[in-house]
Parts: C-alpha cells; sequence; structure tokens
C-alpha cells in the first residue's frame, strides 16, 4: 500500500478498533486545546465538494483553519466541473497545483476510493453517493463517547432511510468495531436489510427497535435519492417512524438523540426533541471540527 493510501480515510470499512479509537482520542485532544503547530506548515487542503454541503464542508475548512492548514475549497458549480471536465482530470490539476491532501464529496459511490488509489496526495473522503461517509461516523461514535465513555455493552438505534444513508452504513459499521450492538429500523421500502459490512438487525417497528437503547440516530428522508413514487407520504411517515415527544420520552431516561442533519423537521424528528434535552444534534456539529481536524492530521502526518 502507498503511503498516501494509507493516509487517505475513505471508509470505516477496513479500519480496525484501534485506528478509530485513536482518530477519536487525538480528536478529543484538540478539543481539549492540544498542540496544532506542527501540523499546518504552510500545507494546503483542497476541499472539493461536488455535491451539496453545509456542516461537512464548513467544518472542515474550520478544522483548517485551527490547524493552520490553508484551504481551497472548490464546488461543482463555479468550477471547470460544470462544463464537464472529469473529476479525476479535476483531482490531478489540485494534486499539481500543490495541494498536500483533498477532501471530496461527491454523488458516485467509490469516487472517493478512485481517488486514494490514483493519486499521490491522500484523500479524506466526505461522502460518496450512498456509500461512506467516515468523519459522520467518527463525530457520531465521538458523541456517543462524550454521553457513554466507553461503548461496549451499549445499544443503538439508527432509524429511518437506511437505505440511501451512508450514514447509516458508516456509523453502524464504525460503532460495531468499537463494541456497540447497532440496530436498524424504517418501513421495508428503505429498510430491508442491512447494508454490506454491517451486522445489525432490520427492524420495522420503531417501538422493537428503540425498547431499552442508550442512544437513537435519527436519519433523514433522502427525498433526492428516490423517485417521488416512493417517498414515503410525510405525515404517514412521522406516525409510524417519526422520533415525536411522546416516543422520545419512552426511551429510557439517560438515552441520548442524534442526527446527523439536515434535519426535515416534523417529519423524522419533531422540533421538541431536536431542541429538546436528550438531544445531542448540535454537539454532533461541533465535534465535526475535532473530529476533522484528527482526519486532516492522519493524512498529513509526515
Ligand atoms: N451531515 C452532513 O453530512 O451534512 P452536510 O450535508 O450539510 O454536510
Amino acid at each position: 500500500m502507498s503511503d498516501s493510501l494509507a493516509r487517505s480515510i475513505t471508509g470505516i470499512r477496513g479500519t480496525t478498533r484501534a485506528q478509530l479509537e485513536q482518530l477519536l482520542t487525538d480528536a478529543k485532544r484538540y478539543a481539549e486545546g492540544g498542540d496544532v503547530r506542527s501540523v499546518g506548515d504552510g500545507r494546503v487542503a483542497t476541499l472539493l465538494f461536488a455535491e451539496d454541503s453545509t456542516r461537512t464542508r464548513c467544518s472542515f475548512e474550520m478544522a483548517c483553519h485551527k490547524l493552520g492548514i490553508r484551504p481551497i475549497v472548490l464546488g461543482k458549480s463555479g468550477s471547470s466541473m460544470s462544463k464537464g471536465e472529469t473529476l479525476l482530470d479535476t483531482a490531478r490539476l489540485l494534486e499539481v497545483i500543490g495541494s498536500d491532501v483533498l477532501v471530496l464529496r461527491h454523488s458516485e459511490n467509490g469516487a472517493a476510493d478512485m481517488l486514494a488509489n490514483t493519486l499521490r496526495i491522500p484523500v479524506l473522503n466526505a461522502g460518496d453517493g450512498t456509500n461512506e461517509h467516515p468523519t459522520q461516523a467518527l463525530l457520531d461514535a465521538y458523541t456517543l463517547q462524550q454521553a457513554w465513555g466507553a461503548f461496549d455493552g451499549r445499544t443503538l438505534a439508527i432509524v429511518g432511510d437506511v437505505l440511501h444513508s451512508r450514514v447509516a452504513r458508516s456509523t453502524a459499521m464504525a460503532l460495531e468495531t468499537l463494541g456497540a450492538t447497532v440496530r436498524l429500523c424504517g418501513p421495508p421500502s428503505l429498510c430491508s436489510a442491512a447494508p454490506e459490512g454491517v451486522k445489525a438487525r432490520c427492524y420495522h417497528d420503531i417501538e422493537e427497535a428503540t425498547e431499552g437503547v442508550d442512544a437513537v440516530i435519527m436519519l433523514r428522508i433522502q427525498r433526492e435519492r428516490m423517485a417521488s413514487s416512493v417517498s414515503p407520504d410525510p405525515d404517514q411517515y412521522r406516525t409510524a417512524y417519526g422520533m415525536t415527544a411522546a416516543r422520545a420520552q419512552r426511551l429510557p431516561e439517560h438515552a441520548v438523540i442524534l442526527h446527523p442533519a439536515p434535519m426535515n423537521r416534523g417529519v423524522e424528528i419533531d422540533s421538541a426533541v431536536a431542541d429538546g434535552p436528550r438531544s445531542r444534534i448540535f454537539d454532533q456539529m461541533k465535534n465535526g471540527v475535532w473530529v476533522r481536524m484528527s482526519c486532516l492530521a492522519h493524512a498529513l502526518a509526515r
């Protein structure tokens, strides 16, 4: 394996518990004001976001600023990708002009792996199609570690549009690797089987799936990835699978609620829950900065 490939993070699949724990430990060190002086050292990160993003893009950019890395931020619109330039040609250009690391969000499954296997600089996957979102999985794990302390013996339910969710796959793999038990839940059309690499069982009854859990992650209905004919009716979906205030009250007293966001408030999660005492949703967003600092530092380690 090349050095740049070893320093790439394109998925949770294939990572070990020790590697995940190291990334979480480094994130905690940054959260606590750990020394960042040696990381930036005049280096440049290109954040290539060929699919829309708010949290991931802004927190990677913030992570760069905190580490003293100079970020170049590029989208599909406003770049020559809109004229048909390929992803690979765009990435090669960014490499030859001097990027030290490439952060990629793309709609195609496997786009980050393809670049990591081709370029001589490390690649960090900021979400590729329905495949993986490893930095989201790490920030979910970090947030749950804050709530739980340790992962062993803990149970997490991931509820919603599992079929189209790269978060469900990456977060379930990360939490299982770290020692927790994961349950998946959603309507049969959106949660028929665990994604490849995930051991969790699929439930179709949210009350059964969330019984006795230590945390619930609610997922967004990804209408952009489904035909309008199969998109669930929002009111019926909320009744069957939404995290309403009444459902949240029935969870164990200590259970926390997460959501990768953006949220469809009033569909998969009610505002009373998203802004309520169990919610760790804005902690997740804050923790995204520490986790992405950890991933950038890993990619740029000499
Ligand atoms: N959770 C997440 O990936 O959000 P963005 O699409 O806003 O980056």
